[in-house]
């Protein structure tokens, strides 16, 4: 039997650690790179912060396997097991420009079902957590069951590129929805929107491009506080595969689908 509560344990002291490692790193200066485009950026800490949790991982945990976006971890092609979904800095893009939105996203699954997740504020130090079954925490808060919501009413995390022009969906399918909430936000770190919907200050988070390290700690955050994740058709999402993502409150999560998306 897998001892979680010791995983849990564990991991949450690494994130902690790599996130004091991030902040002290604000004093030197960055290494900047171009990944596949000049607006997606990788720096030395991205790719630090990765090497540092395999290196934790594989000394404590020798057969549990790495997933990370910036490709130190393993190949993985099955859910066999236990796997790690590493993002080491979720929204690079705000960590160079703003120094602060960004976050540490981890994941941690078994054969395909999420039990830990983390995803880490860490310049505000705020460590938001969850474990399967028990329940989602924000430095050890409890986070209450989300409240039904309706769309009116809804605040929506979106990114404002879907409702223009663009090759992976038809914006006059997502304008309706933007004129219809209360209102959008927009904060560049897949992972603390994810958050942010668990925490109830979104009531819904919908984009149509993530990787699995951007969404594999969300999903398990989100789920415990009584949300629905899927794709933007409703459908259950691959944990191991890229995918549009759409989590939210339940009752806005379903009119959403069935009356904009399906219709
Ligand atoms: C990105 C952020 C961003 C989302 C992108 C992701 P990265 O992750 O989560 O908010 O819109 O799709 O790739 O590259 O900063 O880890
Ligand atoms: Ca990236
Ligand atoms: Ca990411
Ligand atoms: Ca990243």
């Amino acid at each position: 039997m897998t001892n979680w509560k010791e995983i849990d344990e564990k991991a949450k002291i690494w994130v902690r650690e790599a996130g004091q490692r991030i902040r002290d790193s604000f004093e030197s200066t960055l290494s900047i790179q171009f990944k596949s485009n000049p607006n997606d950026l990788v720096t030395n800490m991205d790719k630090e912060i990765e090497q540092f949790f395999i290196r934790k991982i594989q000394e404590t945990y020798p057969s549990h396997r790495i997933l990370g976006e910036e490709g130190y971890g393993h190949q993985i092609d099955t859910t066999d097991g236990i796997i790690w979904i590493i993002d080491p800095i979720d929204g690079t893009m705000n960590f160079v420009h703003q120094q602060r939105n960004f976050a540490i996203s981890i994941g941690i699954y078994e054969n395909g079902i999420g039990y830990i997740g983390l995803i880490y504020d860490v310049v505000h130090d705020e460590l938001y957590h969850a474990l399967r079954g028990e329940g989602a925490f924000m430095n050890e808060i409890r986070l209450p069951m989300l409240k039904q919501v309706s769309i009116e009413e809804a605040i929506l995390g979106i990114n404002p590129v879907w409702v223009t022009e663009n090759p992976r969906v038809d914006y006059e399918l997502i304008a309706p929805i933007v004129r219809k909430v209360r209102g959008t936000r927009s904060y560049g770190s897949a992972a603390l929107e994810c958050a942010y919907v668990a925490a109830g200050r979104l009531d819904g988070y919908l984009t149509m491009r993530l990787a699995p390290w951007d969404f594999a700690a969300g999903i398990i955050l989100i789920e415990e506080v009584g949300g629905v994740v899927s794709d933007i058709n409703g459908e259950k999402l691959d944990i191991l595969s890229k995918s549009s993502f759409f989590g939210g409150e339940k009752q806005f999560h379903q009119q959403i689908v069935k009356d904009y998306i399906n219709k």
